[in-house]
């Protein structure tokens, strides 16, 4: 017999809970912090917890499954932990269906059943476009279905290897009057897909559609409750996808993997460097080339500055895919060492689809900037790296050895490295290396 599920409503901020939704909680004053919740009657005392040894508790849960796509398994940390949850973020259109139907497909060949749960889309759109993609194995089951206990019911009958739901915003705990995407309906169903996960020991991947200003819609709360998120992103006019770990409780975080979209899905980029520097137009000015690191390992990216004409009232600063509160600190940086660029325009991008956020890119932005002002080009085989300070001094940065590991491997020769960092250049004999102390030696020098 089904138990009888009551909701109640739950102020976010102090917890107190009423029959009913209010607008204005009565305890703590907070206004609209009224979710609908479902409360579980009170479970009966179960004995005691078991205690084990940290050197060997939850060994038997570690061993990984790798989806064996290796920019996936990477970017997890090594593969699908079972029991672990997963949220696959990003904006509606990017991939995001598209990937996991592909990883979907590389597990079922390898694993066992994957159960591909559609609630956005109905059977016979996930069938075109796994006909489109060439996918017909048969252990990759697909179940067309919107209530999450249903989908739970099904994932208890199967027992697969890995359960996919797409998306979490679409589908919707039967318990709780409120419609599915809601704050209520996303964390109910999240919680019913994360038990499943853990009292079963099946990996869950959740879809989780991201608004425009960049967060996962529905509640923040989602990304605490679940083990790992990994982002696919990526601008919808351009073909090149990021793949990125934001949160993992069992990896590294910022571990990326390139792909380009298809017309048979999603394809990784084996040698990422030569292809974030692909559409590089050597000679020109403004643009410099970084050599910036992504969780294991270091990629080289191309950034441009574009330094435009003095312009009457207050001029423009543009940081596409670079941090635009570093690139303010820049060009006061650069006022100090004698290159005023305060009347003009000026736009920064990082060029490939890729961003950074590493202060590490600082002295490549200065290169691109002052390249571009003086309309005089950085030679093509040039590499720079190094975090600049408030006082113009040029800091160490982290692996800088493996910085200049991809830049010898990529064939360039010279190298503006921070000069705390010129010891670990000792072993690239085929780099010229040149260290850079200070900003305003640098751009004297340049
Ligand atoms: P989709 O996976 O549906 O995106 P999401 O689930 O994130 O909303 O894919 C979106 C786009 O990808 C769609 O416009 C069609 C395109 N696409 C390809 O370019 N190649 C392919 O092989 C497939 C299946 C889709
Ligand atoms: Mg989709």
């Amino acid at each position: 017999m089904a138990t009888r599920v009551t909701t109640v409503f739950a102020c976010q901020s102090c917890g107190s809970a009423s029959p009913k939704w209010l607008g204005r909680c009565p305890e703590c004053g907070e206004w609209n912090s009224y979710v609908e919740e479902v409360r579980a009657g009170k479970p009966a005392p179960s004995g005691e917890a078991v205690a084990t040894p940290v050197a060997v508790a939850g060994e038997e849960s570690e061993a990984r499954v790798a989806a064996g796509m290796p920019g996936l398994d990477r970017v997890l940390g090594g593969g699908l932990v079972p029991g672990s949850v997963v949220l696959l973020g990003g904006e509606p259109g990017i991939g995001k269906s598209t990937f996991l139907l592909q990883a979907a497909r590389c597990l079922a060949a390898r694993a066992g059943e994957v159960l591909y749960a559609t609630a956005e889309e109905s059977a016979a759109q996930v069938r075109m476009r796994a006909e489109r993609l060439g996918i017909r194995e048969e252990s990759l089951l697909l179940i067309a279905e919107t209530d999450v206990t249903r989908i739970v019911a099904g994932a208890e009958a199967r027992r697969p290897a890995l359960l996919i739901v797409d998306s979490i915003q679409a589908v919707y705990e039967p318990a709780l009057s409120s419609a599915a995407g809601t704050v209520s309906q996303v964390r109910e169903s999240a919680s019913a897909l994360l038990r499943y996960a853990k009292s079963r020991g099946v990996p869950v991947i959740l879809i989780g559609h991201v608004t425009k200003d960049g967060s996962l819609a529905g509640p923040k709360s989602l990304e605490h409750l679940v083990d790992t998120v990994v982002t696919l992103e990526g601008e919808r006019t351009s073909l090149r996808r990021v793949l990125r770990a934001t949160k993992n409780r069992f990896g590294p975080v910022d571990e990326v993997a390139l792909y380009d979209m298809t017309g048979e899905g999603l394809a990784e980029i084996a040698n990422a460097s030569a292809a974030l520097l692909a559409e590089r137009r050597q000679g020109l000015p403004g643009s410099a080339v970084t050599a910036t690191r992504e969780g294991s390992r270091c990629l080289l990216v191309e950034i441009q500055a574009l330094v435009g004409p003095a312009t009457a009232g207050s001029p423009r600063r543009v940081a596409i895919g670079v941090d635009g509160g570093r690139l303010a600190l820049l060009l006061a940086v650069l006022e100090g060492a004698g290159l005023s660029l305060a009347a003009r325009e000026v736009f920064v991008s990082c060029a490939g689809g890729l961003e950074t956020a590493e202060p590490a890119a600082d002295l490549a932005v200065v290169a691109a900037l002052v390249s571009s002002a003086r309309g005089r080009a950085i030679p093509g085989d040039v590499v720079c790296f190094g975090e600049i300070g408030l006082l113009g001094e040029v800091r160490r940065v982290p692996a800088a050895g493996s910085r200049l590991k991809e830049a010898a491997a990529m064939g360039f020769s010279t190298v503006y490295l921070p000069a705390g960092d010129a010891a670990e250049a000792a072993r690239f004999q085929d780099l010229a290396i040149r260290p850079v102390d200070r900003v305003v030696d640098f751009v004297k020098g340049l």
